[in-house]
């Protein structure tokens, strides 16, 4: 089954409003000429400016991170109903960075993609396993425990609005990139594990983006993978120069 390949920006802890309009904007052209579907997630406070910058094309505008609460006392969140009136299309749960600095469990990461869903959101879930936990041997057993807790209480109907990105920790923002081939192993690991928890149909759709030093000369041999269906990518995201030859991988 063809899926289409979805290419993200995450853009992190970057972009004052004038580089994330101007960012948003350098993009247009090549997004407009590809088949591929595209997203750049600023951070919260440049989401509105880049809604309006990109309006009319068909870049996907969305966030980093959500409350797991719509409302109450969490200073410093922002909730679903914020991100709602925004017109974000997609929130980013799960990434290591929340659960490596913010302490977020599994069991957190649950709540929230539940919630992002209720409210009608597309969610990019991350998972991945940590250096050691990969010179254990554990990769895919961790993977296996992540996207089980990650998607207690989910149905199958639910999963439409769901991509898994696979980020190895070790590869994010390091320059190691895990070799497409063992990228691709996990990433059928991910999907045998979707075809467990609910249907075959179900894991062939389902899109599993690679994340971890995707850069514009490792990302045609990375998409070639059959199970590799996009990229989130942080780095490279950051200037038009390095985003749009991944954006158009396939030109
Ligand atoms: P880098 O592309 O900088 O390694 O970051 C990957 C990432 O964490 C995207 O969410």
């Amino acid at each position: 089954m063809a899926r289409k390949k979805f290419l993200a920006g995450n853009w992190k802890l970057w972009g004052t409003l004038g580089e994330a309009k101007a960012l948003a904007t350098a993009l247009i052209p090549a997004a407009k000429a590809s088949e591929n579907r595209v997203l750049v997630a600023p951070p919260y406070t440049a989401i509105a400016a880049v809604k309006e910058a990109v309006k009319g094309s068909p870049i996907l505008v969305g966030a980093q991170d959500v409350s797991a609460l719509e409302t109450g006392a969490r200073t410093g969140e922002i909730s679903v109903l914020m991100l709602k009136e925004l017109g974000v299309d997609v929130i980013i749960l799960g990434h290591s960075e929340r659960r490596q600095f913010h302490g977020e469990t599994d069991k957190l990461v649950n709540e929230k993609i539940k919630l992002a869903l209720k409210h009608g959101f597309e969610v990019i879930y991350c998972n991945g396993e940590t250096l050691a936990e990969r010179e254990a041997g554990k990769a895919a057993e961790v993977v296996i425990r992540q996207t089980k807790e990650a998607f207690a209480g989910l149905t199958e109907a639910d999963l439409a609005k769901v991509t898994i990105a696979y980020e190895p920790v070790w590869a994010i923002g390091t320059g190691k990139t895990a070799t497409p081939k063992d990228a691709n192993d996990i990433h059928k690991v991910i999907r045998s594990t979707v075809a467990e928890l609910y249907t075959k149909k179900a894991a062939d759709a389902i899109i599993i983006q690679y994340g971890g030093s995707v850069k514009p000369d490792n990302v045609k041999e990375l998409m070639a993978q059959t199970d590799i269906d996009g990229a989130l990518v942080g780095g490279a995201s950051l200037k038009a120069d390095t985003f749009i030859p991944i954006i158009a991988f396939d030109k």
